[in-house]
């Protein structure tokens, strides 16, 4: 055995006995208080109990119960048997069930109580849980975060050295869409025990820790894990005691269906190959290049391409209103001859009705292979001071008086000036759900507010100005969401050109790219904060017929907030394919 191993294998043991001779508290009886600033405690009860464990800390900190084991009555009801959270005023925190997951962690200002309640049935039910207290902002480790892109790695904070207690980290690894995360460990190096109840990894497949656990790790070990979307949820939790080397991972974007994936965003496409799958077609990442042979992959494990829409040869079509752009990623032998299969990658982006559909064609010596997909725009709508749009409203909310001008600018994220946007319709109501009245500013393309005035609109954006309406004096916040249609510039025929449509020639804006966003709330200025000289004051002494609008509401505030809305999944079951062409769906479809 070489000295390292050797060294392995006393530590492990140290940390076998250590684990075994962990001060425990293994509760029996029914219910106790702890006053300890921080415990690992293992409750045990049997059929027909209902008892209180108690923990009580100082208001002034956060206490935090991290449960590592629910051994329930799986065949019980969580109505009969369940372990409920509550916090000092006796708030429910949260209700453990007999199918929750085995990792729970809760947080609380000061003390927390946790009721155990079983069912008649005659066995042992396992509780495992640690709890510490800390000052607010005074965390053992800062650690987590967001981690995104193709490929990297995450390791526990000081890695390779030891690992601090009392740690909890969160990190959400967020992908390009349509891939999925395959994930290696490197290393794991924690605190031994059969079941990972005092320092563990665990793994959730999704964006965050209420997703499924893929697993939970803990020892000295070696882990491959995969994904089944774009998201994955890694935490590392420590106690008191045992701290090692902690643990080190490294993760790659793979495409969903394993060989290739696409991505269409209002701005770019990626596109996504498993090196193993080139490798396949005999080709590797350097003989990969789009349309313009100056672009190659970003990245070669895995293989990334970003297409921009307006560069690397991207062709950009306009049929029957709807905007598409095209790109094709070819394979050349450079050097050696081969026989090699000639291979393209077609990929479309398709500006389809409220969505932008994906396409992809493998063209394999004349066999051609597709996959599509649908993706959305990104549409921001905010407030500008003034009518040269120079400077953007920055506060939120955006206090206004009545009398003032409001400013709106729509923009879509696009790198393509051969779009533009038309407002086709903006309503107010004063919930940010839209649910209660509206009230509508333009409608069908029509102004119903006789103050909206449309600017002439540019590349990319639309913008338009209303003036302070009766509506905001009724509510305390009012919100605005707006349609907005996205049309190629150069069509004349469009629905951006068509202006106001009444009721009965509605139908032809059928075939249209729509949008929504949503900006607010808006808000009356405080009477205080008005300029006691302005018009405001006098009008609001004329119109004041109610009490609430004397107490809340003055001036108005708008608010800034750029929000997306998205688009429909509109799938097409048939396309247009060349006619010379034999069909296979990938292997997912
Ligand atoms: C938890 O169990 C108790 C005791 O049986 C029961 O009163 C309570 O309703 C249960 N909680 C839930 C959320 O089912
Ligand atoms: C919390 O309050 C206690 C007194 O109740 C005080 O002794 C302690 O220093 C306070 N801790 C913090 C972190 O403020």
């Amino acid at each position: 055995m070489p000295p390292l191993g050797i060294l392995t294998f006393f530590i492990l043991c140290a940390s076998t006995s250590l684990a075994q001779d962990k001060s425990v508290d293994l509760q029996t009886r029914c219910g106790a208080s702890f006053s300890d600033t921080y415990k690992p405690v293992q409750i045990q009860v049997n059929e027909d109990s209902d008892c209180t464990w108690s923990i009580v800390r100082p208001a002034n900190e956060t206490t935090r119960i991290v449960f590592s084991i629910l051994d329930l009555n799986t065949a019980a009801d969580c109505s009969q048997e369940n372990v409920t959270v509550l916090d000092e005023n006796l708030q429910v925190l949260g209700v453990l069930c007999p199918n929750s997951p085995r990792i729970d962690v809760f947080e609380t200002p000061g003390s927390a109580y946790l009721r155990v309640s079983t069912n008649s049935d005659a066995l042992v039910r396992t509780v495992y849980l640690m709890y510490y207290s800390f000052a607010p902002g005074n965390e053992a480790a800062v650690c987590g975060g967001q981690v995104n892109g193709y490929s990297g790695s995450i390791s526990s904070p000081n890695y390779p050295g030891r690992h601090p207690h009392f740690a909890y980290c969160v990190w959400h690894l967020e992908t390009p869409k349509n891939t999925k995360i395959d994930l290696s460990f490197t290393e794991i190096f924690l605190e031994v025990d059969p079941v990972c109840r005092f320092d563990f990894i665990a793994l959730y497949d999704g964006p965050t820790t209420n997703s499924p656990i893929l697993d939970v790790l803990c020892g000295r070990t070696v882990a491959e894990l995969e994904t089944t979307s774009n998201t994955l949820t890694v935490v590392l939790s420590t106690d008191y005691a045992n701290s090692y080397f902690g643990f080190n991972l490294k993760y790659v974007a793979l495409p969903e269906n394993n060989s290739s994936s696409l991505f269409c965003s209002g701005e770019k496409m990626t596109v996504i190959f498993d090196p193993s799958y080139i490798n396949s077609l005999g080709y590797n990442a350097n003989d990969l290049t789009l349309i313009d042979t100056s672009c190659g992959p970003v990245s070669s494990n895995p293989i990334a391409f970003n297409v921009p829409f307006t560069s690397c040869g991207t062709v950009r079509k306009v049929e029957d209103h709807v905007i598409s752009y095209t790109n094709i990623i070819t394979a050349t032998s450079s050097g050696v001859i081969t026989r090699r299969k000639n291979i393209e990658f077609v990929m479309t982006c398709e500006l389809d009705n409220e969505s932008i559909v994906e396409i992809m064609y493998v063209t394999e010596n004349d066999i051609i292979q597709e996959s599509q997909e649908t993706g959305k725009y990104d549409i921001s709508l905010s407030f500008y001071q003034t009518q040269d749009y120079t400077t953007p409203v920055l506060e939120s909310p955006y206090y206004i008086e009545l009398n003032n001008t409001l400013f709106l600018q729509a923009t879509l994220k696009t790198e393509d000036p051969g779009l533009t946007l038309f407002t086709e319709s903006c309503f107010a109501s004063s919930k940010s759900n839209f649910n209660g009245p509206t009230y509508y500013l333009i409608q069908n393309g029509c102004a119903k507010d006789n103050t909206y005035h449309n600017f002439p609109s540019g590349s990319g954006l639309a913008r338009f100005s209303f003036s302070a309406f009766k509506f905001i004096e009724e509510y305390p916040s009012v919100y605005l969401q707006c349609r907005v249609v996205i049309c190629d510039s150069n069509d004349p025929g469009s629905r951006c050109n068509q202006g106001c449509i009444t009721r009965n020639r509605r139908d032809l804006g059928s075939n249209v790219r729509k949008v929504s966003a949503v900006v607010g709330p808006i808000r009356l200025k405080r009477q205080s904060d008005v300029d006691p000289l302005g018009s405001v004051s006098e009008k609001r002494g004329e119109d004041s017929t109610s009490e609430t609008s004397n107490i809340y509401l003055f001036g108005i505030l708008v608010l800034v907030v750029n929000v997306l809305l998205v688009a429909f999944i509109v799938l097409r079951n048939s396309r247009k394919k060349p006619n010379s062409y034999e069909y296979q769906a990938l292997p997912t479809e």
